[in-house]
């Protein structure tokens, strides 16, 4: 099945309104829509209605929230609620980033939340997942994916908007990737426990961790990965607009 392609862009906690402006004008000019590929940017949330606001007339390209609080509002000083990047002009809200769960300690429960605050507030929810280096070389890689997919998706609504960024976590900033077959295989697993949960065979599996213009295109060489999740490279938006140009072979 040949599902279309997404190159997705974590700024993470880099680049501001004026500077996601001057980089959105640059990349406009030199990125080249084409049908079966589409984009997202996830600024910081200073920067999101910048970025939406930039953004407007380009349907191919979605902009995001890189987190959320599952409560839609209240006494949660320095969080962000649904509603808030909806109206700031987010259309996805990545959800259990590694950073998230590693950096910050958000658990299985509450990226659980999340996902179901982002789909009730009719926002595309990217769930990521992964495992540790200890958990790969335990052999557990497959075990933890699956429950962390089973814990964020169990009752899942099979029509809601989701997609799924496999990130190992070790492979995150790292300059050290999975190979591409391991992605793949690792990838194949996921849509079992997807499949498992209901979710349609149309969803979404991208791949993240140290990609750049050197692997992007064995990366999508493999039908398993829909697309890639790109912090470091995505920063620059020439880099970026080439990396986006990239064909499934
Ligand atoms: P990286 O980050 O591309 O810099 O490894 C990816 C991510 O954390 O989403």
């Amino acid at each position: 099945m040949s599902r279309p392609v997404l190159f997705a862009a974590n700024w993470k906690m880099q680049v501001g309104p004026g500077e996601a402006r001057l980089y959105l004008e640059r990349f406009l000019s030199l990125d080249q829509p084409r049908a079966g590929r589409s984009l997202a940017f996830f600024p910081p949330a200073v920067s999101l209605e910048a970025v939406a606001t930039a953004l407007a007339a380009h349907d191919h390209i979605t902009a995001g929230a890189q987190d959320v609080h599952w409560e839609p509002k209240g006494a949660f000083t320095g969080a962000v609620s649904v509603p808030l990047v909806r109206a700031a002009g987010a259309g996805s809200v990545l959800v259990g980033h590694s950073e998230r769960r590693h950096v910050f300690g958000e658990t299985d429960a509450e990226t659980a939340k999340k996902v179901t605050a982002v789909l009730a507030g009719g926002l595309q929810a990217m769930l990521c997942v992964g495992e540790t280096l200890a958990q790969r070389e335990a052999g557990e890689t497959e075990a933890v994916c699956a429950r962390q997919l089973q814990a964020a998706l169990s009752g899942v609504d099979p029509q809601a908007d989701v997609v799924i960024a496999y990130e190992p976590v070790w492979a995150i900033g790292t300059g050290r990737n999975a190979t591409p077959e391991d992605a793949a295989t690792v990838h194949g697993a996921i849509r079992a426990v997807l499949a498992s949960l209901g979710l349609p065979a149309t969803t979404r599996v991208l791949y993240g961790g140290s990609v750049n213009a050197g692997n992007v295109a064995a990366l999508l060489a493999q039908p398993e990965i829909d697309g890639v999740l790109v912090g470091g490279a995505s920063l620059d938006p020439d880099g970026w607009a080439a990396i986006c140009q990239t064909a499934r072979p």
